[in-house]
């Protein structure tokens, strides 16, 4: 009730004009000189000892957070990550004990199937870590430990700023991992964290630069059917691109890894098939160029999304949307606003409730 517009049209784009701020909130009190502090939410350095694996569980937007989640804790605390939808996760029998650390992510705190994913996780043992929004939730007061995600309320009915400050969220967990670990060293560390201390600036520049979005989905809106690709972390990034659109524009669209396209998917790439490119991972740039060649042979219209720097993606794409230089492994943070304003200026285009989609509830209480 306390939520207000701000002279925005829509909650959506009053939410994705916060980010720079929400995820500069979530971000800068757990940073402390070249570290990560996370207080009493840390796992000790002790304690981590007696854990060989970690779990991510989480529905919708933030499960897309958890495998963005998977590839960072892996790639910088080496330790193996498994990700699970909620309503999955429950009746497979997952096996976990006191030797696993269970992740939830929640935006509301209080989905059901996330909610008894997190007893689940308990009732077997597992040191369980909550990543909500929401203070004082179901899912906050239940878990073990809880990171606040500083997002603020979300109104919208598909999730933006919450996605992005979960992403900041997942970082901070990783480099708290890894730093304990020891499987960085403090160079790295401190990288890595001038790059996120960056994010929010970079997150502004974007949210500047929405008329060419705005321009190529008022071209495109028409479209059946939409790809979305990319590899590694943007294959990730690609799932939360593809949800985003089906939400709220209810064009049909999927996500698929790059390098899988051909063992099934081309098939369906015909002329003007638009395809979204996912490409801010430096070591896979050749590979997804090679992938823009494959479409476009067979009539595709390509959108890049990549870093300024990037000029070989000019040449392979029909439109480059570029995000400012930022490091790989923090670019899916910067890299996932223009896919929400590309979802929105579509949605907006074919005249859907953009707020409210059909269907779709802000928060899944029953089961
Ligand atoms: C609903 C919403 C989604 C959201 C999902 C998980 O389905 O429509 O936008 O991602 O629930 O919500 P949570 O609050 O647990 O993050």
């Amino acid at each position: 009730a306390c939520a207000e517009k701000a002279g925005y049209e829509h909650f959506m784009m009053k939410e994705m004009c916060e980010e720079p701020k929400v995820v500069r909130d979530t971000i800068n009190p757990r940073i402390e000189g070249f570290g990560v502090n996370l207080g009493n939410t840390g796992i000790t350095a002790e304690a981590l000892k007696d854990i060989d694996k970690i779990n991510i569980v989480a529905c919708g937007t933030a499960s897309h957070a958890g495998i963005v989640g998977k590839y960072i804790i892996e790639k910088l605390a080496r330790i193996p990550v498994e990700v699970d939808v909620a309503s999955e996760f429950r009746y497979r029998e997952p096996i976990i004990s006191r030797r696993n650390l269970v992740i939830i992510i929640s935006q509301s705190g209080e989905t059901i199937d996330t909610l008894f994913a997190l007893r689940e996780a308990k009732k077997r043992g597992a040191r369980t870590l909550a990543v909500v929004n929401v203070v004082g939730s179901s899912i906050a007061r239940e878990a073990d430990d809880v990171l606040y995600t500083w997002a603020g309320p979300e109104i919208a009915v598909a999730s933006t700023k919450a996605y992005n400050t979960q992403l900041a969220a997942m970082y901070l967990i990783a480099l708290d991992l890894a730093c304990k670990k020891g499987s960085i060293d403090s160079e790295t560390a401190k990288g890595i964290i001038d790059s996120l201390k960056a994010a929010p600036d970079a997150i502004e520049e974007v949210l500047g630069n929405c008329e060419a979005i705005q321009k190529f989905a008022s071209q495109h809106y028409n479209a059946k059917s939409i790809f979305f690709i990319g590899r590694g972390l943007d294959y990730a990034l690609s799932m939360e691109g593809s949800l985003k659109l089906k939400e709220i524009s209810y064009i049909h669209s999927e996500a698929y890894a790059g390098g899988e396209l051909k063992h099934g998917t081309i098939a369906l790439i015909e002329k003007g098939t638009l395809v979204v490119c996912s490409m801010t991972q430096k070591g896979l740039l050749e590979k997804m160029i090679s992938n823009i060649k494959e479409v476009k042979a067979r009539g595709a219209v390509v959108m890049a999304i990549t870093q300024q720097s990037n000029e070989e993606v000019w040449k392979a794409a029909d439109i480059v949307i570029e995000i400012p230089d930022i490091d790989s492994i923090i670019a899916p943070i910067v890299a996932i606003t223009p896919m929400q304003l590309f979802a929105y200026y579509m949605a907006l285009q074919k005249g859907c409730d953009v707020d409210k989609p059909r269907n779709l509830a802000k928060s899944v209480t029953v089961e």
